[in-house]
């Protein structure tokens, strides 16, 4: 079992969706986390040395037989914990308490009563605080020893106190944006009751990740896919320090890149970092294969194969490879989250498609799967990424293929990356680019007549969209001030030929999805 050099907050992950949240928020306090699974017993969490132990909540209940419970022994450690909804009702259960199904589930904002003065958990904490709940299940009788420091009118039992032994719980979720004092609730526990020291930051995981890797890696060698965006851009980087050439990089040009990002690619990854990286030019290939095909499915599987042909054919090249590396995220890991409860091992993207060949047989390297988006961010800046790489708006894996509506011809797809690079340009010029969570450009299977000079014009239509968007499943239309529009329209129609017409796009997501096709 892995020691940490920091203090560390454990979190006992039991299913729950929140689980990584609440080791996001222990590690905003600048104080390392780590989840690992119920199962893991009392020694193998002694040896790890944690300032104290988190038990989150989870989907199963606690009355059900065979559900989730961890080792008793854990109890014995003098180690401080805290308890969160099902945790909080587990850790009553196995010290002698009752937990029941009232009538009603809970589910949204209560407010909290304050049953005592003098709780550690609840310094700082005002009455009538606003609580998240979301169970079926609650704590129905005391365990042994413990106290009742806070209620809600349908829940007696929301906050739990043990102060000799340090145990704690709490029946909603501190480690959601909806309770209030959320925060306040965290520290208190793991600054207040654990004293853990406030000295780990993004340096720290780096340390602690390069160590990691190389122990898995040993002098075997690594394959990343990068991809022009910002996840395999830092695990590629990040497996670097570690390992150097050990790490083989493989970048495809598909000729469905936007403007200038090949060269980007080679520039940051070859020039600068000096990684090992194989560029494959498989233009001809993509284009050939996509002559022709105008529906939108079968673009994608297209593109999708002769991807994965692509790839495998410069894997071979590498010579003997034993790892895929992936920037798989957090988000990704639980969007995988396989029915047995553990974090499923898929490759990422759309191009898995049936698995790898018999030759070539890789176990995955995923260095950033506890990260959210906006950390992996912060850990690119820190290891150096260009801000404009770290920053950058999402790129669907089928690139331009999916922008440029009907057929996909190299001439179409040169007017779309002018016409996408200036709707950027104008973007960033008017400051707006951060405040958008994706901007793009789309080619109309459509030709509309226009008038240029004395001349009657017959040419492309292009569509301009951008969005608001907290993760791409929903999006608003981005209301941009009207002269940043003039102004992109006006360049593209002066300065790209073979465009006479520009639409914005004001279709909210749903009913519309972000990319066209
Ligand atoms: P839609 O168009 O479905 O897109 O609203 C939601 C988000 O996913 C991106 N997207 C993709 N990303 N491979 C990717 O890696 C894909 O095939 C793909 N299709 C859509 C899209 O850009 C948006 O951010």
């Amino acid at each position: 079992m892995q020691q940490f050099s920091h203090d560390t907050i454990v979190v006992l992950d039991f299913g729950a969706q929140y689980s990584q949240l609440i080791a996001r928020r222990v590690r905003e306090m600048h104080v390392y986390s780590q989840i690992v699974p119920y199962t893991t017993s009392a020694e193998d969490l002694k040896a790890m040395k944690p300032t104290g132990i988190i038990f989150s909540g989870g989907p199963a209940s606690v009355r059900t037989e065979g559900s989730p419970r961890p080792d008793p022994a854990i109890y014995e450690l003098g180690i401080p914990i805290l308890g969160i909804c099902y945790g909080l009702q587990v850790m009553s259960i196995q010290n002698g308490g009752e937990v029941q199904r009232p009538d009603k589930r809970e589910y949204g904002f209560a407010d909290l009563t304050i049953l005592s003065e003098n709780s550690s958990l609840l310094t700082g904490i005002s009455a009538n605080s606003r609580l998240w709940m979301s169970h079926g299940d609650a704590v129905s009788s005391l365990p042994e020893g413990f106290v009742q420091t806070g209620s809600t009118p349908n829940c007696p039992y929301t906050v739990l106190e043990h102060e000799k032994k340090r145990f704690y719980g709490v029946q909603f979720h501190p480690e959601v944006v909806h309770t209030a004092q959320g925060k306040q609730f965290l520290e208190n526990f793991v600054l207040g009751i654990c004293k853990a020291e406030q000295n780990w930051d993004m340096g720290s995981f780096i340390a602690t990740a390069i160590e990691d890797i190389r122990a898995k890696v040993g002098d075997k060698q690594v394959l990343c896919g990068l991809s022009g965006g910002v996840d395999s851009a830092v695990a590629a980087v990040l497996i670097h320090e570690a390992i150097g050439d050990q790490l083989v990089c493989v970048f495809v040009n598909n000729g469905l890149l936007r403007k200038g990002e090949a060269e980007m690619v080679q520039k940051v990854f070859r020039d600068n970092y000096k990684i090992r990286l194989q560029y494959a030019d498989a233009e001809e290939a993509f284009l050939s294969a996509l002559k022709g095909v105008t529906e939108p499915e079968a673009k994608r599987k297209i593109i999708g194969k002769v991807f994965i042909d692509t790839f495998y054919d410069e894997a071979r090249k590498a010579g003997e490879i034993s790892f895929l590396a992936q920037g798989t995220l957090y988000p990704d890991v639980i969007e995988s989250k396989s029915p047995s409860g553990g974090p499923s091992a898929t490759i990422k993207s759309h191009h898995n498609v049936g698995g790898l060949p018999e030759d070539l047989k890789w176990d995955l390297l995923e260095p950033l799967r506890e990260l959210f988006k906006d950390e992996v961010r912060a850990l690119g800046r820190e290891l150096g990424l260009p801000e404009e790489l770290v920053t950058r708006h999402p790129f669907p894996g089928p690139g331009l293929g999916v922008r440029c509506v009907g057929e996909v011809t190299k001439p179409r797809l040169d007017t779309l990356r002018d016409v996408d690079a200036i709707f950027i340009e104008e973007i960033r010029k008017a400051g707006l680019y951060h405040d958008i969570w994706q901007a793009l450009a789309c080619l109309l299977p459509v030709k509309s007549v226009g008038v240029q000079g004395d001349e009657r014009t017959y040419e492309e239509v292009c569509s301009l969209r951008a969005v608001t968007s907290e993760d791409a499943m929903t999006a608003d239309w981005f209301r941009f001030p009207p002269d940043v529009l003039q102004h992109a329209a006006s360049r593209i129609c002066n300065e790209v030929s073979g465009v006479n017409r520009v639409l914005y796009d004001i279709t909210s997501k749903p009913p519309g999805t972000i990319e066209w096709e």
